[in-house]
């Protein structure tokens, strides 16, 4: 089956054309009007996404090689995002849906990432312990099957791609701060600072990022400026450190309590190159498989909701006409 998927819920205008886990096409415009702002505008980003969406959905169409007649089943994320950016996809596909007389599917965006990663993984054990890391979500997931879920930790304040990202803020690194920062900290010492560890050594597999923002605050106001950028590196590779660290404490010592076969990370933060080492050792060394999703499935794209799609369409289930678009949706098993 030949989808056509469609990515809007934030800052990423995307589409592209999959069929199986052959991926034609994947153009991801990343929207810039946001970077003088030092974050995402909602408004601006529903008015980007107008902009871009036809050019983007022909560019996949003409990359992937064929024509919109070709399509066999549209999907477009409906949910966690920005109301008014999701609106814009939502409506184009349900139009295209309509005038080709093609099912088309809403697909929540967490589960999105989720197959991302699956995406490229060969031979998938279940049950697999999820980390999904991203601007907005911090989640541990244990997934039994395919559409099969049960949120077992969440963050209770910031997501950690944003802590990232207000940490590069309070640091003047620029926007988005999650790479800048883990390029930097590849070249510092993690151990000059002992930054805070929420719940560390807690049983419940909830996370908390705003203490360790803070903490970084407080440091930066307690020392000189030109101490502060001549150990920037440092404080980077710390900051990252602390907060890598209790991701990876926690999803290990979950996958042991849920009996998991394997682990494995998805989102924007999977990105992460401390996240993606560490967690490859600590698999490894209790006995875990472990997935990654390959760089260009881990921030926001289009393929990982078209290849959620075939899931859905593979069990005959598709949305109808009047699905609407929910900023909060929450990620739950089908049936
Ligand atoms: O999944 P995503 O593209 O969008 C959301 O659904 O939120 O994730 C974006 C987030 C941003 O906070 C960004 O700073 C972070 O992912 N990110 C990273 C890295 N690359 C992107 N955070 C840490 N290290 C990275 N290498
Ligand atoms: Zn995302």
């Amino acid at each position: 089956m030949k989808i056509l998927a469609l990515e809007t819920s934030c800052d990423e205008t995307s589409a592209s054309v999959i069929e199986g886990n052959n991926v034609l096409s994947n153009i991801i415009s990343s929207q810039i009007v946001h970077s003088q702002f030092g974050g995402v505008v909602p408004e601006l980003a529903s008015r980007a996404h107008l902009q871009l969406v036809v050019p983007v959905v022909n560019q996949a169409l003409q990359t992937a090689q064929i024509t919109l007649s070709q399509i066999d089943g549209f999907a477009v994320t409906n949910g966690p995002g920005l109301v008014g950016a999701l609106l814009v996809g939502l409506n184009f596909i349900k139009g295209l849906a309509l005038s080709c007389n093609k099912p088309f599917i809403g697909i929540n965006h967490m589960e999105g990432h989720i197959y991302g990663n699956l995406l490229t993984q060969k031979n998938i054990q279940f049950p697999v312990l999820f980390l999904i890391v991203s601007g907005g979500h911090t989640m541990l997931v244990v997934m039994r099957g395919h559409l099969d879920y049960e949120i077992i930790g969440t963050t209770r304040d910031d997501a950690v791609g944003e802590a990232f990202d207000k940490t590069a803020k309070i640091l003047g690194l620029g926007y988005p701060g999650g790479p800048i920062i883990d390029s930097l900290a590849e070249k510092g010492d993690e151990k000059f600072i002992r930054f805070p560890k929420a719940f560390y050594k807690d049983t419940h597999f909830d996370f908390s990022f705003s203490g360790l923002k803070t903490a970084v605050l407080t440091y930066k106001n307690k020392h000189e400026p030109d101490f502060i950028s001549e150990n920037m590196a440092s404080i980077c590779a710390s900051f990252r450190f602390a907060a890598i660290d209790v991701l990876v404490a926690k999803t290990i010592r979950a996958a042991k309590k849920y009996n998991a076969k394997a682990v494995a990370v998805a989102g924007g933060v999977a990105a992460n190159v401390l996240v993606r080492r560490m967690l490859a050792e600590q698999s490894q060394k209790n006995g875990l498989d472990y997935y990654q999703p390959k760089f260009e499935f881990c921030s926001d794209n289009a393929a990982m909701i078209g290849r959620t799609a075939q899931e859905y369409f593979a069990r005959n289930k598709a949305s109808g006409q009047g699905l609407n678009a929910f900023p909060s949706l929450k990620l739950v098993s089908a049936n």
